[in-house]
Formats: structure tokens, C-alpha cells, sequence
């Protein structure tokens, strides 16, 4: 049986992300069941603030329609994002507004985010691992873009003491836990192969 395609994105693109990290962990755990893994930085897609205007005026940017030209080339995707201000990180509400205006010839609305299965997680320093900014990413991907989110997801708390020396999530449970969402993304997304 062929394998679906997983595009990974974090929602950070600081210098040692805790998120860039969980990214690059899905990417390890993925590739050893032989899924075909696309990881990239958002940093590789920059856009101005979205700004209607703008867009009336010049239409999308090259890298939005890039980056929905990305997602649309996979069946998955995974988003590991921090949590600002018990929401998602700007730079990625950002790109999701920007992909969201993207249509090409014969596209639905919300083209990115439909014919694709979403999983999503995020790692904080604080005790809720960004538990709210799931909440709010799971409303703008589900509610405001008609996306289809699994129901796993994880939040890895005290994100610098998280990993271990292999950069593996160092507790057995959220490690299963992480592993068990990202085997479902695999199965969800074969479906829409
Ligand atoms: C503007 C701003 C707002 C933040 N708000 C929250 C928050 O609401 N909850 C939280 O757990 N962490 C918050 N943090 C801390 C981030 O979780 C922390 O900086 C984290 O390391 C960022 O993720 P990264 O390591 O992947 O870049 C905030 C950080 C910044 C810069």
C-alpha cells in the first residue's frame, strides 16, 4: 500500500524553538515508519501582515500561493505551534489568513485546507504544554478554514526540560501519546490519498 505524504510546519521560527524541535521529532518518527516527510520553516515563506487592501491591490504574495501550493501537495498535515498570548503564534495565523485568500483556477474556497487531514500540537515552557493555543488553532483551522483536525493532540509542558539527550519527549506517556496522534494523522491521511 502506497504511503500518504506529511507536510510538517512549526509555528515558531525562533532560534531553538521548542516547537521547531517537536517538528523535527515528528519528522524522525514518521520517516522510521517510511511516511514521506516534507518539514519546512515558515521563516522560508514570509509574507507582510495581512492586509486586505494590499491584496485588492496586488493580489497574494508568491510565497502564499507557494505555501498552498506546500500544503496541497500532501494529504497531512502536522503543526507544531507555541502558545502567544493563550493563542497561536503570529506568524502562523499569518500565513493560515494569507493561504485562506489563495485561489487558484477551479479551487474551492479554502482550497489548502480541504482534500487534507490536520493534526496539531504545541510545547510551552509553562505547566499547560499551550494547551489554549490548540483550542484556538483548532477553531481557525476547523471553524474558520473548513479543515478536517484529529481529535489527538498533545501539549508538552516545561518544553526545555521536555527532551531528552536524543531529543525524544523524555515522559513515557506524552511520548505514546505524541506517537499515537501522529499514527493517526498517517491512517487519516491515507484516507485522502
Ligand atoms: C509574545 C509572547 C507571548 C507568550 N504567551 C504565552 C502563553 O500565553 N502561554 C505560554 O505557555 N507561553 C507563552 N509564551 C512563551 C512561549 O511559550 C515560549 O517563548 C516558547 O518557548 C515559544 O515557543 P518556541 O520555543 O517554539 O519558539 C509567550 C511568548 C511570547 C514571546
Amino acid at each position: 500500500m502506497a504511503n500518504p505524504k506529511i507536510l510538517i510546519i512549526p509555528g515558531s521560527t525562533r532560534t531553538g524553538s521548542h516547537n521547531v524541535k517537536l517538528a523535527a521529532l515528528a519528522a524522525k518518527e514518521l520517516t522510521l515508519t517510511d511516511i514521506e516527510v516534507t518539514r519546512i520553516s515558515l521563516a522560508d515563506y514570509e509574507l507582510p501582515i495581512y492586509d486586505a487592501d494590499l491584496d485588492a491591490r496586488a493580489g497574494q504574495p508568491a510565497n502564499a500561493l507557494r505555501l498552498k501550493q506546500m500544503i496541497m501537495a500532501h494529504h497531512g498535515v502536522f503543526i507544531a505551534s507555541p502558545e502567544y498570548s493563550a493563542s497561536v503564534t503570529p506568524v502562523l495565523k499569518n500565513a493560515i489568513d494569507w493561504v485562506s485568500r489563495v485561489r487558484e483556477k477551479g479551487d474551492p474556497t479554502y482550497a489548502a485546507f480541504k482534500g487534507r487531514v490536520f493534526a496539531i500540537a504545541s510545547a510551552s515552557p509553562g505547566r499547560s504544554g499551550g494547551l489554549r493555543s490548540l483550542i484556538a488553532l483548532r477553531q481557525i483551522l476547523e471553524l474558520g478554514c473548513g479543515a478536517l483536525v484529529i481529535p489527538e493532540q498533545v501539549a508538552i509542558p516545561n518544553a526545555p526540560q521536555a527532551f531528552d539527550d536524543m531529543e525524544n519527549i523524555a515522559d513515557t506517556g506524552l511520548a505514546n501519546a505524541f506517537r499515537g496522534e501522529l499514527e493517526r494523522l498517517v491512517e487519516m491521511a491515507r484516507l485522502m490519498m
